[in-house]
């Protein structure tokens, strides 16, 4: 089992970047928040069959986190974290502490727009930019050949897609599909603050979009679908539906029968806010 280095500061990052890449390793990336669980460890294992050296990066980003959010509480647990990344294989943790990433007079911000539009934005209007920043600064300190983020945040994935291809940041970016647990209930840090019984409501967000996505790829309509879809999670117990929607997949713009589509929803349970996609097939 690989014991990985764990570094604080950009420049042990980067002296161990440039020994891999002196001995001619590729490098991939797994940017995280911590609170690692089997989703995330499949992101590193999609960047161990892509590159010879994994950095997973560990940093609860205030950036991406409104003032009413759940900054304060968010799960940190660096030792179980470093136990799972030894499994896992990966050969550095990159654990920078706010100061590290954000200095005393930080004043840059990265604002994406296109598939950052809507969705996730209409509630939390500032996350992407707190995102995009980070995602920068992390791809910018390590340089990494490729990154790997999970299809989960869907919207999150295309934003970074977008980032990197509009600032020409080197980095490839690929995306791993959604890690779910036997009843379809999607991977997520956040899972941890349900109880039972909301769990037994949370199980059901997968079976609903996959319901209507399944409905949208066989000719219902739209607007009829997506409503539906949302009352039928406030049938099953959830409290508040921020959205149910379709887009086309790859930029997030309106979706279209004829091409790949998403159905990508948010809704809360209690305090706790979940999301999830699934596929809408074109026809
Ligand atoms: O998906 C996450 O955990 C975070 O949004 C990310 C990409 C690590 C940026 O802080």
């Amino acid at each position: 089992m690989t014991e990985p280095i764990v570094v604080d500061s950009v420049a042990a990052l980067r002296a161990q970047v440039r020994d891999w890449r002196q001995a001619g390793f590729r490098i991939g990336m797994v940017p995280t928040m911590g609170a690692l669980h089997d989703g995330h460890i499949s992101l590193v294992r999609a960047a161990l069959e892509r590159a010879e050296r994994c950095i997973v990066s560990i940093f609860v980003n205030p950036k991406q986190f409104a003032p009413t959010e759940d900054l304060d509480k968010y799960p940190r647990q660096l030792a179980s974290d470093l136990d799972r990344l030894r499994e896992a294989g990966a050969h550095l943790a990159y654990t920078p502490g706010v100061g590290q990433m954000y200095s005393a007079g930080f004043a840059t911000k990265i604002s994406v727009g296109g598939p950052a539009s809507g969705l996730e934005t209409d509630f939390r209007p500032s996350f992407f930019d707190g995102v995009a920043t980070v995602v920068a600064k992390l791809f910018l300190q390590a340089v990494p050949d490729c990154a790997v983020f999970g299809e989960k945040d869907y919207q999150q994935l295309c934003v970074v897609r977008q980032l990197c291809r509009d600032l020409d940041l080197p980095v490839e970016i690929v995306g791993a599909p959604t890690v779910r647990d036997p009843h379809g209930l999607a991977m997520s840090s956040r899972n941890a603050y349900l109880g039972e019984a909301e769990l037994a409501i949370a199980r059901k967000l997968n079976v609903i979009l996959r319901r209507t996505a399944s409905a949208m790829a066989t000719g219902a309509d739209e607007a009829g679908a997506t409503g539906e879809a949302a009352r039928a999670l406030v049938s099953a117990g959830f409290e508040k539906v921020d959205y149910v929607a379709a887009r086309e997949s790859v930029n997030l713009g309106p979706w279209r029968r004829d091409r790949d589509g998403r159905l990508l929803a948010a809704a809360w349970l209690g305090t706790t806010r979940l999301i999830d996609n699934v596929e809408i097939s074109s026809t």
